[in-house]
């Protein structure tokens, strides 16, 4: 059974390992996605998206351009350190045909919670100015969607882009204490989880050797990204922050340990800004049931992540074509 899913991201080369996880995933149908300014502007983002659903054969699926600005503030110009310049590893793809639809992201988002009324898994892995403003757009969003799962944050682990914040929230923390205070359990996939699901040289290897060109572009980009990442794990490899929240939100793969607890955002303007703040308090009993609390935050897998995404992503972009009548040879997309 496929589920419906809005992917909101900025995308940037892990935002694309995702997309191209879900494009590939039996138990998902991506029917819509939204960009938001992040590891690149919205806009970039967006021709990212829409280059990476052509080459995947899948450029029927809307794209909606979204949040520029977070909510307070503006964008700060991205992390071309991490990601390019381009936002995908200075890979160059071939520009879709298609084009951007007229709405909003945050507009799409209230559209498909209404198409899929009770269905709709929404998965977040960029900062989440988009949700928010769909949360003010329909407010009774939170009734309308199946389930709801960011990429974002730090319960026990250190942060990424300060200390203590991860870059997703801390590039818009109003608007990530906004999602987590709305009237709906949210997923959260922080770095404790993520920074532990890592991919190595040898599963690049492998994409790169793919006969389909979507494992091989992916490859490509990891390069990039794993010249950043061997700065932090003293090895060319990389962390699989939003493939793996989006292999969590289909119930692709299952937590071991994810507690559900009360969480906030800091939107303060002091060192603290951007940090979530988990009641982790519950760490030495287990994590006994808390009243009132809506967010469950992934801390550990059942399995190793990296085989089942590359298994995954071949699976599917190697498959054989089925070819019109007459042809002799079936050729992997
Ligand atoms: O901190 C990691 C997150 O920030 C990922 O979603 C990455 O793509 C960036 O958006
Ligand atoms: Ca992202």
């Amino acid at each position: 059974m496929t589920a419906p899913v809005y992917l909101d991201c900025d995308t940037g080369i892990d935002d694309a390992l995702a997309l191209a996880y879900l494009l590939a995933s039996p138990l998902a149908s991506v029917v819509g996605i939204g960009t938001v300014s992040g590891n690149v502007s919205a806009a970039v983002g967006a021709r990212n998206t829409l280059d990476l659903l052509s080459l995947a054969g899948a450029a029927s699926v809307p794209v909606a351009v979204g949040a520029h600005d977070p909510l307070v503030g503006s964008f700060g110009g991205g992390s071309p350190w991490v990601h390019g310049e381009n936002g995908v590893g200075e890979v160059v793809l071939a520009p879709s045909a298609a084009s951007v639809v007229a709405e909003s992201a945050a507009e799409m988002l209230v559209r498909l919670a209404r198409l899929y009324p009770g269905s709709l898994r929404v998965v977040a892995i960029g900062p989440l100015t988009n949700l928010a403003e769909a949360l003010r757009l329909e407010p009774a969003l939170p009734s309308l969607v199946e389930s709801v799962t960011v990429m974002g944050g730090a319960a026990l682990a250190p942060g990424n882009i300060t200390p203590v914040a991860e870059a997703n929230i801390w590039h818009d923390p109003e608007a990530a204490a906004l999602v987590l205070a709305a009237d709906w359990d949210v997923t959260l996939v922080p770095l404790d989880v993520t920074m532990a699901s890592v991919l190595e040289e040898h599963h690049r290897q492998v994409l790169l050797s793919s006969p389909s060109a979507v494992p091989r572009a992916l490859g490509e980009m990891l390069g990039y990204y794993f010249r950043f990442y061997e700065g932090i794990y003293g090895r060319p490899c990389s962390a699989m922050h939003d493939p793996l929240a989006a292999a969590l939100a289909v119930g692709a793969v299952q937590p071991a340990l994810a507690p559900v607890v009360r969480a906030a955002v800091d939107t303060s303007d002091g060192p603290g800004r951007g940090q979530t703040v988990c009641d982790m308090r519950g760490l030495y009993a287990g994590y006994p049931p808390v009243s009132g609390a809506r967010c469950r935050v992934v801390l550990s897998l059942e399995e190793d992540f990296a085989p089942h995404l590359v298994e995954t992503l071949l699976g599917h972009f190697e498959r054989p074509v089925a070819e019109p009548a007459g042809s002799l040879v079936a050729e992997p997309v």
